[in-house]
């Protein structure tokens, strides 16, 4: 339940999306503890769904209809009618088909047209036996989840059906109901703020065809600007080349050089809140770009590199009341080199990555790094999911605003 007193929940529209498996007799209850916390719950449940519970059970407590198919109301769409309706979904038990059908943005049924359909923020709750989560097809599927900003709660280890025991078994309604609530508070923590954030490596060309790169994966900045979407925020993402998929709902630039990327950045930033600079600038560029493809038999050629704009050091010039983030990869003295450029760049807060050591850094799911601010809300050099690191920096950003 609430821990504030008053309900998170209290007059929000919460689509819950019942699917099958034989946890879906708690999830009764669940729809019982939302409504008793205020929320005007919708129900839609699977086919496979309705082979465990009955829609009546649903609806009498809920006081709505409850839908099972995208036909039910054919003159209203109905899919799109719920999906602009709610203000938060949950899937609980979420089977590892539909985890697998979110993933893929697969929509064969009234549940999945819906949160396709839809951009509001969704929790799911797993349930299966230990096999079917541990199968690499599910991993995935909640990883890509994750990646969109989607709130997994559980599963937990404990007792499955048919008498086994192991990963697998849904969180308690009341858990669930604890991470509804925290993200119904999350979801409007940077409502009205615009932020723009980038991501991924820059292509500098040499050629047509060639370039100087870097591994930067994009994962970071997306994984900030999904957090900052789930807030609620205005998102522009600048994006580098090659990077992750972002999720739906951003307004997304796509740029190539590092000289796009200051363009778009600039531009962006004229009107933003704050800016979250977690792309992988080059620092340098060809200074010539050859019209055709460089030839093998012409022998090495002579590349002299020369300066990229420094994009961040454009922003702190003129930051005004703009929230202004760097990163900083850094192999030794990453307090010593943070702080540096915390304050030269004018910066209010510097996330310094350590890169250089065997799994750590660009391309992994994890950062090796330490939070640095101008008002001491610092954070020491640990081991971060990047999702978890994309949440302090948002935590910080609603500080800052609240
Ligand atoms: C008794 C029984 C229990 C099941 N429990 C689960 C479960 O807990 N998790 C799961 O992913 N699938 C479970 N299944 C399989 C799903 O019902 C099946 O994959 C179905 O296609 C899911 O459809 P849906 O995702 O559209 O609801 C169960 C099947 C049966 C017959």
């Amino acid at each position: 339940m609430s821990t504030s007193g008053t309900s998170l929940l209290k007059g929000k529209r919460v689509l819950l999306g019942v699917t099958g498996g034989i946890a879906a007799y708690k999830v009764a209850h669940l729809a019982r503890l939302m409504v008793a916390a205020g929320a005007d719950v919708r129900v839609v449940m699977t086919d496979a769904a309705t082979r465990f519970v009955g829609p009546d059970t649903f609806a009498a407590l809920t006081g709505n209809p409850v839908h099972t198919t995208v036909w039910d109301e054919p003159g209203t769409v109905l899919h799109v009618r719920l999906a602009h309706e709610v203000d938060l979904a949950v899937v609980a038990p979420a089977t590892a088909n539909v985890l697998s059908k979110l993933a893929q943005g697969i929509a064969d049924d009234l549940l999945t047209s819906t949160l396709l359909e839809s951009r509001c923020p969704v929790v799911v709750a797993p349930a299966m036996h230990t096999g079917m989560w541990d199968h690499p097809a599910t991993c995935a599927s909640v990883e890509a989840l994750e990646a969109r900003g989607v709130t997994i709660v559980g599963p937990v280890a404990g007792p499955l059906a048919a008498g086994d025991e192991g990963m697998g078994r849904m969180s308690e309604p009341e858990e669930i109901l604890a991470a509804v609530e925290a993200v119904a508070a999350r979801s409007t923590e940077l409502a009205g703020r615009r932020i723009v954030v980038t991501a991924g490596p820059t292509h500098e060309p040499l050629d047509p065809v060639r370039f100087i790169g870097n591994r930067s994966s994009g994962r970071m900045g997306v994984a900030v600007a999904a957090e900052a979407h789930a807030r609620g925020a205005d998102v522009t993402l600048v994006l580098g080349p090659g990077a992750v998929t972002p999720p739906a709902g951003l307004h997304v630039m796509r740029v190539e050089t590092a000289e796009q990327m200051r363009d778009a950045v600039v531009s962006a930033a004229k009107d933003a809140d704050a800016v979250v600079m977690a792309a992988a600038v080059a620092d340098f560029r060809p200074e010539r770009v050859a019209e055709g493809k460089l030839k093998k038999e012409a022998g090495p050629p002579e590349v002299r590199l020369v300066p990229t704009p420094d994009i961040l050091k454009e922003l702190g010039e003129s930051k005004g009341d703009r929230v202004l983030v760097g990163f900083a990869a850094e192999t030794s003295e990453l307090e010593a080199s943070g702080r540096r450029k915390l304050l030269a760049k004018n910066l209010d807060l510097v996330v310094v990555n350590e890169v250089g050591r065997e799994g750590t850094g660009f391309g992994f799911e994890t950062n090796d790094a330490m939070i640095l601010t101008r008002d001491g809300d610092d954070e020491p050099l640990r081991t971060w999911a990047k999702r978890e690191l994309a949440a302090a920096i948002c935590d910080r950003l609603a500080k800052r605003f609240g």
